[in-house]
Order: C-alpha cells, then structure tokens, then sequence
C-alpha cells in the first residue's frame, strides 16, 4: 500500500503556489493602477490626458484645461489649452444684470438651442470680460462678454447655437494671470480682486499686461438650487499678459501702481 503523504504535500505545495501567484496578480494590477479603487483612469468628464487633474473647485462639471506654470501667494500664473467656448455680448448699465441675462440665452444653448437639438451639461466657469477704458461718456454702460465652456465631449465639433447673437469661438493658448477668491463674483469683490492681482504682479516686475479690460470666472454653478450647485463659491480675476516666466525684481518706488490709474471702472 503506497502512503498518502505525498499526495497531500503536492496538493499543499499547489496551494501555496496558486496563493502566490494570486498575490502578485494583485500587487501588479495595484502598481499599473487597474483596479477601481486605486483611483486610475479619468472617470466622467476627467479627459484622458493623465497628465491633467481637474482642479476641485471645477466640482463634477467640466472646465478648461491648463498647467500652472508659477505659483505666488497671491496669484498664480497658468497656461491654457486652445479651446471651444460659447459667448454672449450683452449691453447693459448692470453687470448683475447683464450675466443673469446671458446666462440664460447661453443656457438655452446648453439646453437644446442649437442646430442639433443637444442636450448639454453644464460646465465651468461663466467667465465676464468687459473693456473698463472706454469712453467715459457711456457712464457705467458697458458691453458685456459672457462665455461658458463648451463640455469635452464636444470640443471637436461644437454645435451650432441657433441664436445668432450667440457663437462660438475657438479660444487660443494663453497665459493668464490669476487671483482665486472664495466668494461670489460679484462685480465689487471682483473689482478689489482685480486691483489687488494687478498690484501683485506689477510688485513681481510684470509691466506687460493688459490693464484695460474685467475678466471674472465664476466657478458656482450657473443655476441657483441645482444638484451641482456647492455651498462655497469659487471665483477668479484674470489678466491677459506677455509675462516672463523669471520677472526681474521689484525695485524701488518707481513702479505703475495699479490702483491709482490702471484700473478705470466707473
Ligand atoms: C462682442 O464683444 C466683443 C468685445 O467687445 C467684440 O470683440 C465682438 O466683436 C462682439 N461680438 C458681437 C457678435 O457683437
Ligand atoms: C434649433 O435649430 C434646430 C435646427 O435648425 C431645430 O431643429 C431646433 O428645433 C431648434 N431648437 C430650438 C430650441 O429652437
Ligand atoms: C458697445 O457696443 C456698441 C456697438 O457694438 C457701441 O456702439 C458702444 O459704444 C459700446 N459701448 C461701450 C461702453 O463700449
Ligand atoms: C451643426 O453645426 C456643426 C458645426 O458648425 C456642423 O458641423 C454640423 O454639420 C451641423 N449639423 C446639423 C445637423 O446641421
Ligand atoms: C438671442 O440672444 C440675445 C442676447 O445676446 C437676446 O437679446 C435675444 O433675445 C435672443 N434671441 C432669442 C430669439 O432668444
């Protein structure tokens, strides 16, 4: 009668064996990122380039791609990607007035308004720019351009807004100069922004900059009381720019300062 023994070690050495080749399975899908919760892959609306991370304060909502390329204390400088986005220009005494107004006709936009009946999500940010150097004879009226980003999944093509005072421009690569605030857009936490932004970066040595225009993003989600809509707010104040990436210095008291005349809004 030949003995069991060996039969059972063989089936203890298979066992030991099949344990760790399940074990090494696992920790090269951990290191390649394949598994769901190592958090790999971009998931909704994250893009695929691996290299990007959407910021939080984009929420779920998709918003512009870019790389930070300086960041300060008070600003940070970031280069954007080439993109679609949609615009409005609305004429108005109001800058409250004039973005509840455009927000809506972009919104019809999103919600079907376009030459192939689509259904948009929403996205981040509504930016506002208006020109603060114009003629001083038009008082407080302005020419507000209002502009939501064109989702992911539509950069390539972009549908035709059926509104004719609504279109679509393709925005350039750019360097922008950006000051984060948590708190609404509002047009006078903007405007404090936007001096202390241009104060900073005329402090770093950045003299080439457009001085003449309000850009304002806001990151809340367009429509009060909808689902993507947090209870704290992210804004930005931007300024357009030929920046040298190692500005020289600030020296001495010479320099422009930016709330005494740059900075015009009547
Ligand atoms: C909207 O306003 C911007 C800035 O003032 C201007 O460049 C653009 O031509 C205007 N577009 C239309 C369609 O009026
Ligand atoms: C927009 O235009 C398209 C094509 O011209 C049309 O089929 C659609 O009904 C229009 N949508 C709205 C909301 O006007
Ligand atoms: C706004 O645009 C209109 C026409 O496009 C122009 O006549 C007007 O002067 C502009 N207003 C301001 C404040 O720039
Ligand atoms: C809608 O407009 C886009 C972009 O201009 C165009 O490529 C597309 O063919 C149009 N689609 C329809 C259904 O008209
Ligand atoms: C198109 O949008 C403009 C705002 O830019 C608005 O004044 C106009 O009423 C809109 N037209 C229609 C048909 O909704």
């Amino acid at each position: 009668m030949p003995p069991r023994r060996p039969t059972t070690s063989a089936w203890r050495v298979a066992a030991v064996v099949a344990t760790a080749a399940l074990l090494a399975l696992a920790i090269a899908g951990l290191a390649s990122g394949r598994f769901p919760w190592s958090g790999g892959g971009g998931g909704s609306g994250g893009g695929d380039d691996d290299h990007w991370k959407k910021p939080g304060f984009c929420g779920r909502m998709d918003c512009p791609r870019y790389s930070t390329r300086q960041k300060h204390y008070d600003y940070q400088l970031r280069e954007y990607e080439e993109a679609y986005w949609v615009a409005t220009n609305i004429s108005a005494t109001k800058y409250e007035l004039a973005v509840k107004m455009a927000t809506l006709y972009l919104m019809e936009y999103f919600w079907g308004a376009n030459n192939q009946s689509l259904r948009m999500k929403e996205t981040v940010p509504l930016s506002v720019h208006y020109r603060t150097d114009g003629d001083p004879h038009t008082g407080t009226q302005h020419n507000y351009t209002v502009a939501l980003f064109i989702p992911y999944e539509y950069q390539e093509e972009p549908p035709q807004p059926n509104n004719t005072s609504v279109w679509l421009y393709r925005n350039p690569k750019a360097t922008l100069a950006v000051r984060m605030f948590q708190h609404r857009a509002r047009e006078g936490r903007a405007i404090e922004e936007m001096r202390a932004l241009l104060d900073a970066l005329f402090h770093a040595g950045h003299d080439n900059i457009e001085t003449g225009a309000m850009m304002v993003a806001s990151y809340d989600h367009p429509l009060k009381h909808h689902p993507h809509h947090r209870r704290y707010h992210h804004s930005e104040v931007w300024v357009r720019g030929d920046f040298k990436l190692s500005p020289r210095r600030a020296s001495g008291t010479n320099l422009p300062s930016a709330s005494n005349n740059q900075l015009r809004i009547a």
